[in-house]
């Protein structure tokens, strides 16, 4: 029998209707397609709502988006709302209410982009950043005293609990096994590790020199987790250190686990070596509940009702739903219908410079399913 799926959807602010309805376009063409059945319900939340009636989304909210098989999301922002109210009262609100632990936000270059990394080939840039998404400064623990005066004091907390840790390295183990299932060694290991038997890698992303306290926990985690995971060889690197190595030899990694706050920081840094946000995908996971899948960029106001934003990050955020869904064929046609626009068809992958309108796109993507 035909699987039947029920999406909500948050098209959001700014060029997230417009990106979402090329995605809803090529998600409905891989469902006639692959044969299962989709059906989207669309909920009008983020800015635009709240400057109208003063609330973001319900109360119950979250309690609304249980119902759903996963949540697609465009894009929540506008210039006109001061910052961190519709990040926290949505986003962040859906993230931690529906314990999204996992943002996953996978790196790949596409045929014939141009990485502003030189002479970067599709084979040297492919490996997923697992952010942890659940906990650290975005728990918000923190406060602030004597405000206004010049002993004004913020504090904003990094926590993080061991449960909360174990749980984010599983999933990392898992995907580093999951990649190289079929025993096709990771090309970033070396001789002496492919001897010992290790086919896949994974990589620490931290900064245990200052943050000692909390890294030593992800470090000990990660080394009392590693002998269930015998074929992937471990690695850690710092924070600061490691934007020098994406820069410098992407191709050393395979997955990357980090925290929230750094996970943030170097997905936008990994989104930029393939191509800038027009074509980053992202998911927020949790593996046992409800997921959300949005692009990595934010609402593009200047570009807003133009026909022009690049809509295949959507796309692909698309493409990850299917796919965590268990339509992997479907997934997987739409990333390669996308990886032959991008090798034949667009000029860029820039908003007004693809040779082609947001909505061109879209149908390009689903023609050539
Ligand atoms: C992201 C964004 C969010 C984050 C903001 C909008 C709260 O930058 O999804 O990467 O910091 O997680
Ligand atoms: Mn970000």
């Amino acid at each position: 029998m035909a699987k039947n799926y029920r999406i909500a959807v948050i098209p959001g602010d700014g060029t997230g209707p417009e990106v979402i309805a090329e995605g809803m376009k090529v998600i409905n063409a891989a469902s006639k397609k692959f044969g299962f059945k989709i059906k989207f319900t669309s909920y009008d939340w983020g800015g635009t709502r709240y400057l109208r009636e003063g609330s973001i989304m319900p109360e119950d909210g979250s309690e609304i988006l249980k119902k759903y098989d996963a949540i697609y999301l465009g894009a929540i922002g506008r210039p006109d709302v001061p910052p961190g109210i519709l990040e926290k009262g949505i986003l962040l609100k859906l993230r931690f209410e529906l314990d999204q632990y996992i943002n996953l936000r996978p790196v790949k270059l596409f045929p014939g982009v141009e990485s502003p990394l030189a002479n970067k080939k599709p084979e040297d840039i492919d490996y997923v950043v697992v952010r942890e998404n659940s906990g650290d400064v975005y728990t918000g623990m923190g406060g602030v005293a004597m405000k206004g005066t010049p002993n004004e004091t913020a504090t904003q907390v990094m926590t993080y609990t061991r449960a909360q840790v174990d749980r984010c390295l599983k999933f990392a183990f898992e995907m580093a096994r999951k990649r190289h299932s079929k025993k096709k060694p990771w090309r970033g290991l070396s001789a002496e590790d492919i001897a010992a038997g290790k086919t896949a890698q994974l990589t620490l992303c931290g900064k245990s020199n200052v943050l000692t306290y909390v890294f030593d926990m992800w470090n000990r985690a990660l080394n009392e987790m590693a002998p269930k995971y015998p074929e992937v060889k471990i690695n850690y690197s710092h924070v600061d250190a490691i934007t020098m190595w994406m820069v410098k030899n992407p191709e050393w990694f395979d997955v990357i686990v980090t925290t929230n706050m750094f996970g943030d920081i170097i997905t936008d840094l990994a989104a930029m070596t393939t191509g800038g946000m027009g074509i980053a995908a992202g998911g927020n996971l949790n593996p046992e509940g409800i997921s959300m899948f949005e692009p990595i960029g934010g609402s593009a106001p200047k570009y807003t009702g133009k026909n022009v934003i690049n809509p295949l990050a959507a796309i692909l955020s698309g493409a990850m739903m299917l796919d965590y869904l268990g339509e992997k064929k479907a997934a997987a046609a739409i990333e390669k219908s996308v990886a032959y626009l991008t090798e034949h068809k667009l000029k860029s992958l820039s908003a007004g410079k693809m040779g082609y309108s947001t909505t061109q796109v879209g149908d390009l993507v689903a023609k050539n399913l």
